[in-house]
């Protein structure tokens, strides 16, 4: 019996779902087209060493067939602010990867996050950017 109205409850779900896409209108699928890949790289947690080379990386398994803007810029963020420090600019955004030098960031801390644009913006998870602390002596 249980079981019964599970599955009649499944279908109703699974029914709404599809009416739901279906109802989208043209017009609005044509703006979900906006290529916004998933950064893969860094991750929640990575530390970054500045002055280090890391790669960003970024899902490329499924662009648009028109990509309005193919041409990728990667800007730094810290906190909830995209700031004006540019780590790489000019590549394809249908690379997937690019390096990039760790910035001299002038605080240490745990909320840095990097900028993907292209034909829209998509940030990573938060992670943190420091001094190698073995140099930390040195006036730099
Ligand atoms: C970035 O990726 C390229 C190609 O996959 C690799 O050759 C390079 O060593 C990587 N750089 C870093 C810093 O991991
Ligand atoms: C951007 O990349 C293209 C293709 O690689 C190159 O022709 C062009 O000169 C580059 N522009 C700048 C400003 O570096
Ligand atoms: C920090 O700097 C020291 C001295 O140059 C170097 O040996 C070490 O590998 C660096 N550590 C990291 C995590 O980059």
């Amino acid at each position: 019996m249980f079981f019964t109205k599970l599955a009649a409850l499944a279908t109703v779900l699974a029914t709404a779902t599809s009416s739901l896409a279906a109802a989208v209108p043209l017009e609005e699928r044509r703006i979900l087209d906006v290529f916004t890949p998933a950064i893969t790289s860094p991750k929640a947690g990575d530390v970054w060493i500045v002055g280090e080379k890391r790669n960003v990386t970024w899902d490329t398994s499924s662009p648009p067939s028109q990509i309005t803007n193919p041409n990728g810029r990667i800007l730094l963020r810290k906190g909830e602010t995209t700031t004006n420090v540019v780590l790489a600019s000019n590549f394809s955004i249908l690379l997937g990867t690019v390096e990039v030098e760790v910035p001299k960031v002038f605080l240490d801390a745990d909320d840095y996050s990097v900028v993907l644009f292209g034909d829209s913006g998509n940030f990573s998870p938060k992670f943190t950017i420091e001094h190698n602390k073995t140099l930390s002596i040195l006036p730099f």
